[in-house]
């Protein structure tokens, strides 16, 4: 009901009577006046003048569905769309919900994270309403060696929308997206399944994109997409502009099996492709040149004594010869 008034409001010129809303939405003129109350607490400004009704004079920041939706072109991703102001992980919670039934594109946003999780336990950094902290939910009918490939999609999606909004960035295969060698997004894909077939995976996504600044120990090798262009970016676009894309690329790879726009964009937007790179598996460091990668997705790397070989995402981390990229 919230949103159905936020609806009117914002589809008005003028102030709108609260016997108006009363009417249209079926509702007493108190329960309009209760939710009026709660939307302003939410950060929206509406003047309220009596005998004349309501104006809204201004809405917040917010990534909630009815900020998303309009610029939403998407039939399963994020039309049901969970928004939190702060919850540990949406990662986490993605995991719980998918466990109970959550359908198919459920998307699970926060505006902050209190335990933020990033690939190989590390923790991911999500301050209030500055950046996008966001895990959508996926029930392919793939077995699970094909999972990996998702996180392309992801990364390819992430570029696209970006693109959208005018930034040039590009992919640190696999799941990294930089700008300016420094990273502003890294995704972390998660999956529940048996050995042939998937029960659910979640695909987090964390976009650094009004940051101003990070702490002392990522400076170096993290940024955001405002410090980088300058500019405050709209993350309700680029949250729009992402699930937009990843249905598209999606649906191509489940339904068509066709993956081949992914590696395309994966490719031409590599800043790892003709670099020297360090592949980490735990201890094990080893010095390559990053080659190609193929039309599965994997990173194709020559060694030091000259043998090819492919690097499968997920497996290790790749590393620039002297720092992030
Ligand atoms: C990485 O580069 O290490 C992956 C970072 C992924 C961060 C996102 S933010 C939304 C989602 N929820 C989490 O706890 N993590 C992912």
């Amino acid at each position: 009901m919230k949103e159905k008034i936020l609806e009117a409001l914002k589809n008005s010129e003028d102030f709108i009577s609260g016997e108006e809303l009363s009417r249209r939405l079926g509702i007493s003129r108190a329960a309009i006046w209760k939710h009026i109350k709660t939307i302003k607490d939410q950060g929206y400004k509406i003047e309220s003048i009596s005998k004349k009704g309501y104006k809204l004079e201004y809405s917040p920041d917010l990534l909630t569905y009815g900020e998303v939706r309009k610029y939403l072109e998407t039939e399963e991703m994020g039309r049901n769309f969970l928004h939190y102001d702060s919850i540990d992980s949406t990662n986490v919670l993605a995991k719980k919900l998918a466990q109970e039934g959550a359908v198919h594109g459920t998307v699970i946003l926060a505006e902050e994270q209190t335990s933020g999780r990033g690939r190989l336990g590390r923790a991911w950094v999500s301050p209030k309403s500055t950046g996008i902290w966001m895990t959508v939910i996926l029930r392919p009918n793939i077995s699970p060696f094909m999972a990996s490939k998702l996180t392309l999609i992801g990364a390819a999606a992430v570029e696209r929308a970006m693109e959208e909004v005018g930034i040039e960035a590009y992919i640190k295969w696999p799941n990294d997206i930089v700008l300016n060698s420094k990273k502003v997004c890294g995704i972390l894909t998660e999956m529940s399944g048996e050995m042939d077939r998937v029960n659910y995976i979640v695909m987090g996504i964390g976009i650094n994109v009004n940051t101003n600044s990070f702490p002392e120990e990522i400076n170096s090798i993290a940024t955001s997409l405002k410090l980088e262009t300058g500019r405050e970016v709209d993350r309700k676009l680029l949250v729009a502009g992402i699930l937009n894309n990843f249905e598209n690329l999606y649906n191509k790879f489940i339904i068509e099996n066709n993956f081949n726009q992914v590696i395309d964009i994966c490719r031409n937007k590599s800043v790892l492709l003709g670099k020297d790179v360090r592949l980490i598996n735990g201890e094990n460091i080893r010095k390559a040149k990053a080659i190609d990668i193929d039309d599965d997705g994997e990173l194709i790397v020559e060694y030091e004594d000259g043998v090819l070989g492919k690097v499968l995402s997920g497996e290790i981390s790749v590393r620039g010869l002297y720092g992030y990229v």
